[in-house]
């Protein structure tokens, strides 16, 4: 009986409406990997050696566009905020820091591996990955249960619970296709080193998984050298390193990768309040880069790590889903009172304020902490997916014509102004370079004399310069030149002295 097993015809449309829309996704994250590299922006790491997995360098414009984001957060931390601070930690650190905050023993991931092919896989994600099959089919219900029971067992650590379910949903690995698994395994994230010459066990130490412990040892040092009130925050950026097992979608998960944190230390009992500032306060700073709101989302944790007593991500929709890009933790007194535990030092802070409930000083206390920590990377990312725009028309002849454009903020953008003499005689180099001369010691210009005017403005189009300025016949004569805006692709005259004026108020 063939149309027994036939599924129903609206629900084949669906699963086909599903697949078109997730391959023309895949297709447009596809794009913007080949862009990224194509235009300067990413290069897989010693590419010559065929790469390093989920290692990744940074080209000319993709180093340029990273700076300019990890100064926007930093200003926007430290000099917008009276009582946020900065420092920058090393990266190594005593090991003993991270058996204080937990990463020795906690910090793993469960793991399993495929028999057959070898694979390693991280056991949410196999789970996950087989309920969006589900879904695909239509098989609603069946994913959510799937997931509720993957969430259940998760939290009570049951491995044997979780290796039954793979199991009896068959799920199998997608390079032997086979169900032939190890047992669960917990797998520590942290790369290890030596430190000095004796390699004996005393001497192992780690690659830091996160910023934030650098924060927190420095906690007095900082407070007393700053003369910092509590509240009050420490803000950093830095390497952080896990050895992440399932490392993938391009520079979205990586093994080395940089975080831009801040801890805000605050009196015990007013968590609950800074936690909803923070919450607010960062996605704020997400919409200023005029990132519209609706991609945009918060998701609260559930299962919450170890040191917090609430947790919330900040998801970005990029094209391979929404995902998160930030996460904002309220980390209780944990991380101060474990190394004061661990160290014999006394991390607590003074509070002078009189306490109106009992007329007295809030005296001695380990003060409670709300963390922000975004990924810089992911924040690239995110930044080129907003940005990443191909566009087609067609011309008055009739004929097709297009770009591909990064329209990236005028403040972040790598390179602001770019200086088109538009022939390379008639004086005309001459006065672009005193105009590039003028403005370079402002922002980052770019000049260039080669090919037509036309392809010059796509290239800056691929790369998100916001603004070019064309030098031709008519400067010479009555000093104005032709300013030509990348998003509307509109030009206008104007006099060449407004010129750093004008780009200085857009990137500000
Ligand atoms: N100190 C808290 C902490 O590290 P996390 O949620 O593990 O929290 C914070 O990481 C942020 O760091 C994430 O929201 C993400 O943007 C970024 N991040 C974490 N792991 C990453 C990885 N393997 N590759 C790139 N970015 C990563």
């Amino acid at each position: 009986m063939f149309g027994t097993n036939l599924l129903p015809v609206a629900v084949v449309a669906r699963i086909c409406y599903l697949c078109a829309v997730m391959s023309i996704q895949e297709n447009r994250f596809q794009a913007i990997i080949s862009h990224a590299k194509e235009y300067g922006f990413v290069f897989a790491s010693s590419e010559i050696y065929d790469g390093l997995s989920a290692v990744y360098d940074y080209g000319p414009y993709g180093s340029e566009l990273k700076k300019n984001i990890r100064d926007y957060w930093w200003k926007s931390m430290t000099q917008m905020h009276d009582n946020i601070v900065g420092i920058d930690a090393a990266i190594f650190m005593h090991p003993t820091t991270w058996k204080a905050s937990g990463h020795v023993d906690n910090f793993s991931d469960p793991m399993i591996d495929n028999r057959d092919s070898k694979k390693r896989y991280r056991v949410d994600h196999l789970i996950e990955g087989h309920a969006e099959k589900l879904k695909d089919e239509g098989k609603n219900a069946e994913a959510d249960a799937l997931i509720e029971t993957m969430n259940k067992l998760l939290a009570k650590e049951d491995y044997a619970g979780l290796k039954t379910l793979i199991g009896d949903n068959k799920i199998a690995c997608s390079i032997s296709g086979t169900v032939n698994w190890t047992d669960i395994r917990q797998f520590n994230l942290m790369f290890s080193t030596q430190i000095g010459s004796v390699t004996d066990e005393a001497d192992t130490i780690y690659l830091r998984p996160e910023t934030a412990q650098g924060i927190f040892v420095n906690f007095l040092n900082v407070q007393k050298t700053a003369r910092m009130k509590v509240p009050f925050g420490i803000a950093q950026t830095g390497k952080a390193f896990r050895n992440e097992i399932v490392a993938r979608q391009f520079i979205f998960r990586m093994r080395e990768f940089e975080q831009m944190e801040m801890q805000f230390f605050i009196r015990p009992g007013t968590q609950k309040e800074w936690y909803g500032f923070w919450k607010e306060e960062r996605l704020k700073w997400h919409l200023s880069l005029g990132i519209p709101a609706e991609k945009y989302r918060y998701h609260d944790h559930v299962k919450l790590a170890h040191y917090a007593d609430a947790a919330l991500d900040i998801e970005y929709e990029f094209p391979i889903g929404f995902k998160e890009v930030e996460g904002i933790h309220s980390r209780t007194d944990f991380d101060l009172a474990s190394h004061q535990k661990y160290s014999g030092k006394k991390l607590q802070y003074f509070d002078n304020d009189i306490n109106e409930e009992t007329g007295k000083p809030y005296g001695n206390y380990v003060p409670y902490v709300i963390e922000t920590s975004i990924g810089l990377d992911r924040m690239f990312l995110l930044v080129l997916s907003q940005a990443y725009t191909e566009e087609t028309w067609i011309k008055e002849d009739g004929s097709p014509d297009g770009r591909t454009v990064l329209r990236i903020p005028a403040k972040i953008a790598p390179v602001k102004l770019a200086i088109l003499p538009l022939t390379k005689k008639d004086g005309l180099p001459e006065l672009a370079r005193t105009l590039l001369d003028d403005c370079r010691a402002g922002f980052r210009c770019f000049y260039e004399e080669k090919d037509t005017i036309g392809k010059r403005y796509r290239r800056q189009d691929a790369i998100g310069t916001p603004f070019c300025v064309t030098i031709d016949g008519q400067t010479k004569e009555d000093n104005t030149v032709t300013i030509r805006y990348r998003d509307t692709m509109q030009q206008e005259r104007v006099n060449i002295s407004d010129i750093k004026n004008i780009i200085t108020q857009a990137i500000n």
